[in-house]
């Protein structure tokens, strides 16, 4: 995050902080409880929203180097995403054209995509390198042969795909949907920043729960309170709206440690959490010396279900600045707080939902963030909030 967006930020926070008031918008909003329910809903999102859009999927770190790959499963397909000995990164179906084997699985680093199936051999952007035993398959056009590629950019180190495969993606697209969030990821040099661990939740709740419970603040000092709640002003974060996409910085307590300091001198990356709803399935965030990732996905033809991922990514100077206990640690209380508060808190909501126990869920003026995001799904999955 540049300086300046910084100052404007932290002064904006302190303010609040002082007058013990949160940030509010214009009006509470709610959402019908069936968009977390409804088999059909989620059809129609997928259709609409998680299929056609372009989703960050992964960050530059997961694919270094030429030949690193790393496989994605989307809404519709799995995906391997690659980068070549030019650097240019490719999505291509995680599918072999022989017999329709998936090619690779987890991530790795290879001159070549090899089929465990019977060995068919491709280059990072998909075409075919080789096939044991040519001569069998005489006649078959193995110059024309590619994995089916996908729309696929790279901006300030974060991949970009279009799941269903349809439309175009570049990068400048994706610079002008993510508008002063570039300056964000490139000032922290995001795309220096190496993967280092991942884990997998199979979670019994619709998929916006997972990206709803990191759109307000307000629950800090309540579900949070033996946790991370102590760290944070609860109930306070400042909210910026790029397209779809949204920013939320939500100040630690050391915030006020700023007063101290010269404006020169502020860093408010130290002193805060940044939140990034990146529209529609992951969240971005900064931990102060760590990006941590969530990427979700529903599981297909089941609203009540969906499949979360977290990922850390370090800077290679902060890994080796701190101990590996340090980044242990972190790593246990992010799984431990999400897990056995967020995510139960979740599935005790959705178990509610499911019951038919509540017509529509309400968000307040301080959740601010909670009513873009659903506004935008609205928007474009055809239905009045
Ligand atoms: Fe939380």
């Amino acid at each position: 995050m540049e300086h300046a967006t910084q100052v404007r930020l932290a002064r904006t926070l302190l303010d609040h902080v002082e007058s013990g008031a949160p940030l509010r918008n214009d009006a509470v909003a709610s959402v019908p409880a069936r968009n977390y329910t409804d088999a059909e809903h989620l059809a129609a999102e997928t259709a609409r929203v998680l299929g056609p859009l372009p989703q960050m999927v992964a960050l530059t770190g997961d694919v270094p180097n030429p030949g690193s790959y790393v496989v994605r499963e989307l809404p519709g397909a799995s995906v391997v995403v690659a980068r070549d000995t030019d650097g240019a990164v490719h999505a291509s179906v995680n599918a072999c054209r022989h017999r329709g084997a998936r090619v690779v699985e987890d991530r790795g680093t290879g001159r070549r995509l090899t089929c465990p199936y019977h060995s068919w051999t491709y280059r990072p952007d998909g075409t075919l390198a080789g096939i044991p035993d040519a001569e069998s398959f005489a006649g078959f056009d193995a110059d024309g042969c590619r994995l089916p590629q996908l729309p696929v950019a790279e901006v300030a180190g974060t991949i970009w795909v279009v799941p269903d495969g349809t439309g175009s993606l570049d990068a400048d697209r994706v610079r002008r949907e993510l508008g002063p969030f570039v300056d964000d990821f490139e000032a922290i040099a995001t795309a220096d920043h190496a993967h280092w661990r991942n884990r997998r939740f199979e979670l019994d709740l619709n998929w916006k729960l997972v990206v709803d419970t990191f759109l307000e603040p307000y629950h800090l000092g309540s579900l949070h309170r033996d946790s991370v709640g102590p760290y944070f002003h609860s109930n306070l974060c400042t909210i910026d709206q790029h397209g779809d996409h949204v920013r939320e910085v939500l100040p630690r307590r050391t915030i006020t440690e700023l007063r101290e300091l010269a404006e020169e001198e502020w860093d408010l990356i130290s002193r805060s959490t940044v939140v990034y709803s990146l529209f529609p399935a992951t969240v971005f965030v900064i931990q102060m010396d760590r990006i941590e990732t969530w990427r979700v996905r529903p599981v297909e033809g089941d609203p009540g279900r969906c499949i979360a991922d977290l990922d850390f990514y370090i800077h290679p100077e902060r890994l080796q600045e701190r101990s590996e206990r340090y980044w242990e640690r972190n790593w246990e209380l992010t799984v431990g707080t999400v897990l056995d508060e967020d995510f139960t808190a979740m599935a005790g909501v959705q178990a509610n939902l499911a019951a038919g126990h509540l017509d529509r869920l309400s968000f307040g003026r301080n959740e601010p963030a909670l009513t873009i995001f659903h506004h935008a799904l609205a928007a474009r999955v055809g239905e009045a909030p």
